[in-house]
């Protein structure tokens, strides 16, 4: 087998791994069974544009494939900021990305997560947050007050695996779009889009 396709496989494995070991610490907050597959990491930042100037903001990065394409879609490292739950998964990722700022922290809770950046402006979120694992009325306050940080118009990107929605309508305060399903991730992925304005 060639070293390139030997490497890139032992790496996928340790990937695989690790999240297991994650999933097996705390399944509800990890929610997926399988690490994000890199297609769906893709579709996911494709909606970030890089021309904005504006740095991202990503939630729940786990073991980094969705950094990895964020990173890929024209990003610099410094301006992207990761939150994860999970002390060891961030002690993972910072060891991998380095420059991106992680940060060890609560992503339901962004106003103290992200105390210190009061005021900056991101151009979308990403999110793989397992949010059926919490309830409603959280998912609701987090969307809110990550989309209070970006533009109007501009997207907060989250994966799921339910067949709707995993935020309730409420048009007078955000619209929602289904944005894709991908066959091509353990389990099949939902990708929904949530915007202000
Ligand atoms: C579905 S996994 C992400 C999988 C990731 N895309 C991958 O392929 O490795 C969800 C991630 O969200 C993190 N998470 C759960 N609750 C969180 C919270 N309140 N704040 C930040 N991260 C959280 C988990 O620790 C886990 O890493």
């Amino acid at each position: 087998m060639e070293l390139r396709l030997k490497e890139r496989l032992g790496r996928k494995f340790d990937e695989e791994i690790r999240f297991f070991k994650g999933w097996m610490d705390g399944p509800k907050r990890v929610g997926a069974i399988c690490p994000t597959s890199s297609i769906t990491a893709k579709r996911m930042a494709s909606v970030i544009d890089p021309s904005s100037g504006l740095p991202v903001l990503e939630l729940g990065p786990g073991t980094g494939i969705i950094t990895k394409a964020i990173l890929e879609q024209g990003i610099a490292p410094e301006k992207l900021t990761s939150i994860e739950f999970s002390t060891d998964f961030y002690q993972h990722l910072v060891r991998t990305y380095p420059g991106v700022n992680f940060i060890n922290g609560d992503a339901f809770d962004l106003d103290r997560t992200l105390a210190g950046m009061d005021g900056v402006i991101f151009d979308s979120v990403v999110s793989a947050i397992p949010l059926l694992s919490f309830p409603m009325e959280r998912r609701i306050a987090l969307l809110e007050s990550a989309l209070s940080r970006i533009p109007a118009g501009r997207p907060f990107m989250q994966i799921t695996y339910g067949p709707v929605s995993p935020i309730i309508a409420n048009p007078d305060r955000y619209r929602i779009k289904h944005y894709d399903f991908v066959m091509r991730n353990i389990p099949p992925a939902q990708l929904w889009i949530y915007t202000r304005g």
